[in-house]
């Protein structure tokens, strides 16, 4: 079974990628909601969650692991493959194929703080934005307003609008979407950005990657195919209505608070 976990919903933007990519493999998301945002919280505490939901993805059946949260994968990814041996992905912005076609040689890199200012992001900053100007901006309370919903309310947009408007007058011509949360934003980005610069969500390279690992370790497609999500929240109806308005289906959701 394929198991995929973020801090909350955003990792649903993978999920849609990868089901599309791998329509005849079971998938079992985790959403960490009782612990949602991790972008404030410490590397210590992310590596700890990220422990702890592997372990239980993988009592439950899971044969590889994708880390759909950037956050997460800048604090923990190393810690998670020294702990375990399954194939684990991980998510990481565009920066490497945003920089690659600029023409004005300034890009955005959208994220959280806490990615932004990650060692793993200045690392893909030297090995693949040489001589390309990179503006890091972090989408203040967008990941909030994905969890709760509000996809197109006034206060999301002005929050949007907050950070791309300010772009708008830098001459990039890129911009790395570098959180799972923020694809959901799209439309409300676009309304400013128009056709005049380049969205990038890694999540179809993320499932081509799933597809790739999958074929070269030989990883057994276990159980029958389905999808089943849950959440770490006490309340599971949250994430059930969710799931409708993201992923347009109201799959059922079951709480599992791993403490
Ligand atoms: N979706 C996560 C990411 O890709 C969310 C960040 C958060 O929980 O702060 O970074």
């Amino acid at each position: 079974m394929i198991a995929m976990y973020d801090s909350g919903l955003g990792g649903l933007s993978v999920w849609r990628a990868v089901r599309a990519a791998l329509p005849a493999w079971p998938i079992t998301y985790l959403a960490d909601q009782a612990y949602c945002p991790y972008g404030p919280r410490s590397r210590e505490e992310i590596i700890e969650r990220a422990l702890k939901i592997s372990r239980y993805l993988i009592s439950q059946g899971a044969t590889i692991l994708v880390v759909a949260c950037n956050t997460a994968t800048t604090a923990a990814i190393t810690a998670m493959r020294e702990e375990f041996s399954l194939p684990i992905v991980g998510i990481e912005p565009a920066i490497k194929p945003a920089a690659a076609m600029s023409q004005t040689g300034r890009i955005a890199v959208l994220a959280t703080e806490y990615t932004l200012a990650s060692e793993r992001v200045q690392t893909l900053l030297d090995a693949h934005a040489e001589g390309v100007d990179v503006l890091r901006r972090p989408g203040h309370g967008w990941v909030e307003q994905v969890e709760a919903g509000e996809l197109s309310s006034e206060r999301t947009r002005a929050l949007v609008r907050q950070v791309v408007e300010p772009l708008m007058g830098e001459n990039i011509d890129h911009i790395a979407l570098g959180c799972t949360h923020y694809p959901f934003l799209e439309p409300l980005i676009r309304e400013i950005t128009g056709d005049a610069i380049r969205l990038y969500d890694p999540a179809e390279a993320i499932a081509r990657r799933v597809d790739d690992l999958i074929r070269q370790h030989g990883v057994d497609c276990q159980g029958d195919s389905y999808y089943r999500f849950i959440t770490t929240a006490d309340d599971a109806g949250d994430m059930a209505q969710r799931l409708l308005q993201l992923i347009g289906h109201p799959y059922p959701v079951e709480s599992q608070p791993l403490n």
